[in-house]
């Protein structure tokens, strides 16, 4: 069969594309759609071409593209399509070089991104369930937004003359709930939005069944398996089989190893995939870089690196090397007859930048707006319409002895400040809301500078109010609590585009937090790579424009710069450092750093000596799971009640003496999951740290690809059966647990088969 499928060779009028009971039909002919998805706010609007060339090398035929809702529309009502936000030009540069568009507008995306894509602004409503539900509070601008997106893309579906195949209604949803009379809304939501190209939506293997409809065609999210997931399409729905998301490699979250994808395996799966008549999307050709304040945050509270280079066969750079073509070479041999694979287009030229230094700074606490908001007791900042950025509260503490100041909640990370000396700092991380203050003789003033990092895109976790939350208390020695009351707020908010605020600048070094300004001379623009490695925590400006956070405790140590942005001669650097840098130096590398750690420059952490405390107990539930992947629901025999639970494996189906867990949810008397927000990790017998990420809060992240393994690299044989303890931050009733096995194949190590749990409200003790 001899088919010509580019967007641009055939007339507008005849391009019709329909899902067909086996295959997707182009005016009538199968096409097998071989994607790769690539987000265009990750990318800089002038390598956009560039980057679609490289995805047309590689063997796609078609550019999978999210929207972000709070990308268009920061300000309530007030939407953006300008520049690098230009959705209509992505499609039309994406056409021009051949290649079909699926469209993801949402209304949510995941993807992490700032709150999965939806707006702050919605947090002003208040609820902990309200968002991506019926609730009209979310339904009524989610549809606004819907519209919106079919008045500026809806010309550009295949219908219509552009290249836009299809479109999907919501992301995963059934990873969040099994409301099917919700996914309906939403697809409604689109139609009336003006797209009449079919409708799909996407869910993880596991998950396809629990929202599925007729009305759409689902397609599966796996980044191993592909018979697995196939096999689970088949049995829901007649249809062409499609894989919506197969992962090349993983995000990066700060403090934790790089990720790296399988190569070897994904081209198998690829081959698999297309042999079987399938379609595939690729998550990601090319992930780039999340720039701004755009990244987001895994869940309970794990903010995204900003590379979001997630080892994509097409680096964050643009560069191509041995991945591409493993790539291209597997794709090569699945192209239609006829079909021609071109070049890869050239690197774009790279630079070193001798190394500046910045010598004026501005101290945060000196440079706030004058302008305060007055509270009794602090509230979340979307209630003061503040959306993200430095938020400083200050009160006045009475005289008195050493006590302990306490707030219900601080997001993200705040340093605390008694008569301008740092006392210490409060860290959302470990759920470390209180410091310790010392004695005042008299009247002090307490300022407490809080840094909101990205609000959590998975789960229920996105209902991710920011700030210091109150009550805020003041406990003595004794036991005697007061409420500090009071507070002067002052913020600077970063809006959509980090804006810098006007600062006064000082022609010194600076302690604490501070903004810090220099400067460099380039002959050429091209792009270069900006070692932070020895700052500390913040956020860094090019010429008014912002490149994005960065953390040196890694993994990535440098921050992608695109020549574009730069100009012939002076060009300027500003930084913010929370925490304040070794060396106020920047140098612009050749090459990135993006697997680096480095603990020791990581705010105080709490020491984990903890232990289980399980003798004597009995367990509230005894069990065996079920072999193989899939997820399972254990009910227990009567509700437990505590504030942590362990879970305790006692062997395993491949007979290792390892455990390992994807996710683990627990359920209420109605089988609906907790909110895992408030959760930590109290205990895990080992963590593998060195072969892979086998880190305990993979296990309560909500990503099924990734998860908790007992270590097997380090010399030392686990001391008694693996175990994983939670805690919930407060008590909580439950019913029952979800337990997502590892993924992969059969006879995957870690798979538990026997297990215990045990609840209560203390079952670690510090030694
Ligand atoms: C899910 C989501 C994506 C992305 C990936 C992880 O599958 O659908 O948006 O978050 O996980 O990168």
């Amino acid at each position: 069969m001899s088919l010509l499928l580019h967007p641009t060779t055939a007339s507008a009028a005849q391009q019709r594309f329909a899902i067909g009971e086996t295959d997707f039909l182009l005016d009538g002919k199968p096409l097998q759609i071989r994607c790769g998805e690539m987000h265009f706010a990750r990318v800089p609007r002038e390598y956009w071409k560039h980057r679609l060339q490289a995805i047309k090398a590689m063997g796609m035929n078609t550019v999978c593209a999210y929207l972000f809702w709070n990308y268009h529309e920061w300000s309530e009502g007030h939407y953006q399509w300008e520049d690098q936000r230009d959705a209509a030009e992505f499609c039309r540069q994406a056409q021009a070089e051949g290649l079909w568009v699926i469209l993801r507008p949402g209304p949510y995306a995941c993807a992490e991104w700032e709150m999965g894509g939806l707006p702050w602004w919605l947090l002003k409503h208040p609820g902990d369930a309200f968002l991506r539900s019926r609730d009209e509070a979310f339904v009524q601008p989610a549809r606004r937004w819907l519209k919106e997106v079919g008045r500026v893309l809806g010309a550009m579906q295949v219908t219509q003359g552009g290249p836009i195949l299809m479109v999907q209604v919501e992301n995963e949803y059934g990873f969040l709930s099994d409301d099917k009379a919700y996914m309906q809304v939403m697809r409604q939501a689109v139609l009336d939005g003006g797209f009449d190209v079919p409708l799909f939506q996407c869910n993880p293997t596991g998950a396809v069944a629990r929202t599925h409809i007729p009305e759409l065609l689902t397609v599966a999210n796996f980044g191993s398996d592909p018979a697995g997931g196939f096999k689970a399409l088949a049995e829901l729905q007649k249809g062409p089989q499609m894989c919506g998301e197969y992962y090349s490699g993983w995000f990066d979250t700060w403090g934790a190893p790089h990720r790296r994808g399988d190569n070897v395996r994904a081209i198998q799966d690829i081959d698999a995939m297309l042999n079987a008549n399938g379609s595939f999307s690729l998550y990601m050709a090319h992930g780039g870089t999340s720039f701004g304040l755009w990244g987001g945050c895994d869940r309970p509270f794990r903010p995204d690196t900003t590379s979001y280079d997630y080892d994509a066969p097409i680096g964050e750079a643009g560069w191509v090397g041995d991945k591409f073509r493993t790539y291209r070479e597997c794709l090569a041999r699945h192209l239609e007859e006829g079909e021609v694979l071109p070049d890869p287009p050239a690197r774009p030229p790279v630079m070193a930048i001798p190394e500046f230094s910045l010598d004026e700074t501005a101290p945060v606490l000196a440079n706030l707006p004058s302008r305060a908001i007055h509270a009794r007791s602090p509230e979340n900042i979307e209630q003061y319409d503040i959306s993200r950025g430095l938020v400083a509260y200050r009160a006045t503490l009475p005289a008195g002895p050493a006590r302990r100041l306490e707030a219900a909640n601080a997001r993200d990370l705040a340093w605390v400040f008694v008569g301008g000396r740092l006392v210490g700092t409060l860290d959302t991380r470990y759920r470390r809301f209180g410091v310790d203050l010392p004695a005042c003789p008299r009247d002090t003033v307490v300022e407490i500078l809080l840094y909101t990092i990205a609000r959590v895109n998975f789960g229920m976790e996105v209902h991710d109010r920011k700030g210091l939350q109150g009550p805020v208390t003041l406990r003595t020695a004794r036991d005697e609590t007061q409420e500090l009351t009071g507070w002067e707020i002052r913020a600077i908010d970063f809006g959509a585009d980090a804006e810098l605020p006007p600062l006064r600048w000082q022609p010194r070094r600076s302690s604490g937090p501070a903004f810090w300004r220099g400067s460099f001379d380039a002959t050429a623009t091209a792009d270069t790579f900006l070692d932070m490695s020895a700052w500390g925590q913040g956020i860094v400006w090019v010429n008014g424009r912002c490149l994005g956070r960065y953390w040196s405790i890694g993994p990535t140590q440098t921050m992608y710069l695109p020549g574009p942005w730069l100009r012939a001669g002076r060009n300027e650097v500003v930084v913010l450092d929370l925490t304040g840098p070794r060396a106020n130096r920047i140098a612009g590398l050749t090459t990135p750093i993006l697997d680096q750690l480095q603990p020791g420059r990581d705010l105080k952490r709490p020491l984990n000596t903890a232990r289980p405390r399980l003798a004597g107990l009995a367990p509230v539930h005894e069990g065996r799971f079920a072999s193989g992947p899939a997820t399972q629901d254990v009910r227990f025999a009567a509700v437990a009640h505590g504030r942590q639970l362990c879970i305790e494996a006692l062997d395993s189906f491949d007979g290792k003496p390892h455990a390992a867990i994807a996710e683990l949810a627990l359920l209420d008397g109605q089988g609906r999951p907790l909110n895992q927000a408030a959760w930590t990790i109290a205990y895990a017998s080992s963590e593998e740290a060195h072969q892979e990420d086998g880190s305990a809060l993979n296990a309560i992240n909500g990503q099924a690809a990734d998860y908790w393994h007992t270590a097997y690299s380090d010399a030392v044989r686990p001391l008694g059966p693996p175990r994983l303890i939670i805690d919930f931050g407060a008590s909580a009733d439950i019913a029952g647990l979800r337990y997502t096995p590892r993924q992969g194949p059969e006879g995957v190590t870690g798979r538990i088969r026997h297990y215990r749990i045990f609840v209560g409200d203390k079952l670690v003790e510090q030694n």
